[in-house]
């Protein structure tokens, strides 16, 4: 019977003592006090930094290290030797053009942080920037010589067969916001392209601004486009990578049991893939906004709203922009129910959706929120009826899926959207 009963003071004043005499062992040599051991002391601290390498050795850090991503900066090692084959077009006649403002499409790697460091000083830890090809496989894939076209090459590629000599900095589709905002999309995009082919131009061009903006996705732009964009090889080869796929693939029978795996090998070079959409998903993008003054502004100014999502098949937007007879508060009312939107007006959205469409029982959802909002916000869509609400920190929770989640919400996205 006494042996059972636990005295937290007994242990309190075991633990000290343990604890003081192992710091004792481990210490004791670097403050050793006697002269002799003056120099032991010296050698001991110098040994530090290589029981520390052990140690890491023994117990690697990972997690909360990021992932290595070391297939596929491979991969991008072994393209950039296959471009300085002489039998590659790329090698013979090089023409470049970077992108490099446009960060999320240019091939260079996509940038969390910027900074130099490989892992910025921040908790928990994260890769400042990711080899793009863990994102996106048509970016290396080389549908582009089905086409007879250039391929897109990595930047670091581009950096080393162009001098900065040969290298022209071009600003391109510079014009009045005004002008700009009433441009006809189609007519934009020829205009670029007339400067990019400029023959004044030297052999490497490197655009410095991004004309792909806000203002850009605020006109009219991207619904004129839309036509051209969506036949284009770019869009008809487009894949993300077999990293984010198979993040998805591991979760396909509880988001849509019905549906086929991706198959082992992305092929969709000879075979554009066709996507059917998932009968049962909703995708429900819940933005939240550090930025409360963005939604207001939409507002005050009757912001057309972002391009696509006035898209003719697409439901929901035809109140945006509201007509302009009324009221400014209920106005700012409409954008930020839209724009940054309160459980209870999720929860009505949602409802309406699934009495349109009567097979949804799943819900997907995309957020930037914190945890707490979408536990919630998840809470009520169950006691409002719907079977399955899932997230994608739900089903990316490998450690090394954390850092492409956002690929795996954009794939998800297609799935559930509507025609
Ligand atoms: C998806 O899963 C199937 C089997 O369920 C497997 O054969 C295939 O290789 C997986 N694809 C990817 C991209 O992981």
């Amino acid at each position: 019977m006494k042996d059972l009963i636990i005295d937290p003071s007994r242990i309190a004043e075991t633990v000290k003592t343990k604890t003081y005499q192992l710091a004792n062992i481990v210490l004791s040599p670097f403050f050793a006090s006697n002269k002799r051991s003056s120099s032991r002391r010296i050698i001991n601290i110098l040994l530090l930094p290589f029981i520390c390498f052990a140690f890491l050795l023994v117990f690697p850090l990972r997690p909360p290290l990021p992932p290595s991503y070391a297939e596929e900066h491979a991969i991008e090692r072994a393209l950039m030797r296959e471009l300085q084959m002489p039998s590659a077009v790329e090698a013979t006649d090089g023409k470049y053009v970077s992108f490099a403002p446009i960060k999320e499409t240019a091939y260079e790697p996509y940038h969390v942080v910027d900074s130099i460091l490989p892992i910025p000083l921040q908790w928990p830890m994260i890769s400042s920037r990711i080899p793009m090809s863990a994102l996106l496989d048509s970016i290396g894939s080389g549908f582009e010589a089905f086409y007879r076209k250039r391929r897109a090459v990595p930047l670091s590629h581009l950096k080393q067969v162009c001098s900065s000599s040969e290298t022209a900095v071009v600003r391109l589709g510079t014009m009045d916001r005004e002008e700009a905002m009433h441009e006809n999309g189609i007519h934009k995009m020829e205009r670029m392209v007339k400067e990019l082919m400029d023959p004044k131009l030297p052999r490497c061009v490197q655009v410095e601004h991004n004309p792909f903006d806000r203002d850009f996705f605020e006109s009219r732009s991207p619904i004129d486009l839309y036509e051209t964009l969506h036949t284009s090889p770019v869009l008809k080869h487009f894949s993300f990578s077999t990293r984010v796929l198979s993040i998805i693939n591991r979760s396909l029978e509880l988001l849509s049991p019905d549906s086929t795996p991706y198959p082992e090998e992305i092929e969709h070079v000879k075979n554009p893939r066709k996507v059917l959409p998932w009968k049962n998903v909703l995708a429900l993008h819940l933005r939240k906004s550090s930025d409360s003054h963005y939604c207001t502004s939409l507002g005050e100014r009757n912001a057309p709203f972002v391009g696509f999502n006035k898209l003719s098949g697409l439901p929901g937007n035809e109140n945006i922009p509201p007509s302009s007879d009324m009221p400014k508060p209920a106005v700012l009312g409409l954008y930020r129910a839209k724009c940054d939107p309160e459980t209870l007006e999720i929860i009505a959205r949602a409802r309406r959706m699934r009495a349109n469409h009567p097979l949804l029982n799943t819900l997907y959802i995309l957020s930037n929120a914190d945890y707490n909002f979408i536990e919630e916000t998840k809470r009520w869509l169950v006691s409002d009826g719907w079977h399955t609400i899932v997230t994608s920190t739900d089903i990316g929770s490998l450690w090394s899926d954390q850092e492409v989640l956002e690929a795996v919400d954009t794939e998800i996205a297609l799935f559930g959207a509507f025609e």
